[in-house]
């Protein structure tokens, strides 16, 4: 864990090589796909900034709050049900928009970072984590790997870079992180086998079946090394579990919205009255 210096009063989000560094306390964080709230209650603890965490699933949500009130934060955080294709909140209105590996769940991420941008200040920061393609992977190859997300592709940097400098963002970082979506995939994948008797009662079959079915293909796909440049492009066709090739990854990446964008009206639709 990277250390954090106290940000003085009045200055911005201290951002560099794709990490958040600092917020003043002042500051108020937008925490998109929010899930359990895991990301957002670290910001709050961290930061002692408030935290709006919007999430589209009502049930996720409920227990977040439900923690939150546990641990003794729901006075800085505020969960609101809802899509981030869709910001429910006025224009200008964040320090900090913040999401962890959910972009890789829309199937408009375009319209995802306008919204993101959007609502950032000026001097405000982009924070994000997601799960991405190489930029030389053929759509179809990763498609029965991303098929459990309910998307037909994965963004790349490259994509990200450019959405982000048309939308007016500016210091756009990305660190790359690979080596922990490895990581992350045959962990998740040995931690599901071993509990599998548990799963069965609790979550539902079908369920259980398309997760293991699926887990070995991000193993897989994240796994290869990089391809080294003038090597032939990577295969057209499905991944299988012992293939191992490096055709997703998953990035850090940070932007400053130093010249945000105005939009012609600010929408003022704001569900928690601000
Ligand atoms: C992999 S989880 C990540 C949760 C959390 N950020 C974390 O790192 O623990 C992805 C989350 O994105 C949320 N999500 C998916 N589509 C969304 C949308 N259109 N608007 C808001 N949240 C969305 C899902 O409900 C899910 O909780």
């Amino acid at each position: 864990m990277p250390k954090q210096r106290r940000v003085p009063h009045g200055e911005g989000p201290d951002v560099s090589a794709g990490e958040l560094r600092g917020v003043p306390q002042e500051s108020t964080v937008l925490d998109l796909g929010s899930g359990y709230g895991g990301p957002t209650r670290y910001l709050a603890e961290r930061f002692g900034c408030r935290v709006i965490a919007l999430n589209l699933s009502e049930a996720q949500n409920q227990r977040h709050r439900a923690t939150n009130a546990k641990r003794g934060l729901d006075g800085l955080i505020e969960v609101v049900t809802g899509s981030f294709q869709d910001i429910p909140c006025k224009d200008r209105r964040f320090d900090v928009v913040w999401s962890q590996e959910a972009f890789c769940r829309s199937g408009d991420r375009a319209r995802v970072l306008s919204e993101a941008v959007r609502v950032l200040k000026p001097e405000g920061a982009l924070v994000f984590t997601d799960l991405m393609a190489a930029e030389d992977t053929p759509a179809e190859v990763l498609r029965p790997a991303v098929s459990r997300l309910g998307v037909d592709a994965l963004a790349t940097p490259d994509f990200y870079r450019r959405t982000l400098t048309g939308l007016g963002l500016s210091r756009i970082d990305f660190d790359d992180q690979s080596s922990q979506l490895v990581r992350h995939y045959v962990r998740l994948t040995e931690e599901t086998h071993q509990r599998e008797k548990e799963l069965r009662g609790i979550i539902s079959p079908a369920y259980l079946d398309r997760l293991l079915g699926n887990l070995p293909l991000w193993v897989a796909a994240a796994a290869r090394p990089r391809r080294p440049a003038g090597a032939r492009p990577a295969p057209t066709r499905s991944l299988s579990w012992n293939e191992a090739p490096e055709y997703a990854r998953t990035d850090r990446c940070t932007a400053r919205a130093l010249r945000p964008p105005r939009s012609p009206q600010d929408r003022g639709r704001l569900p928690w009255g601000r």
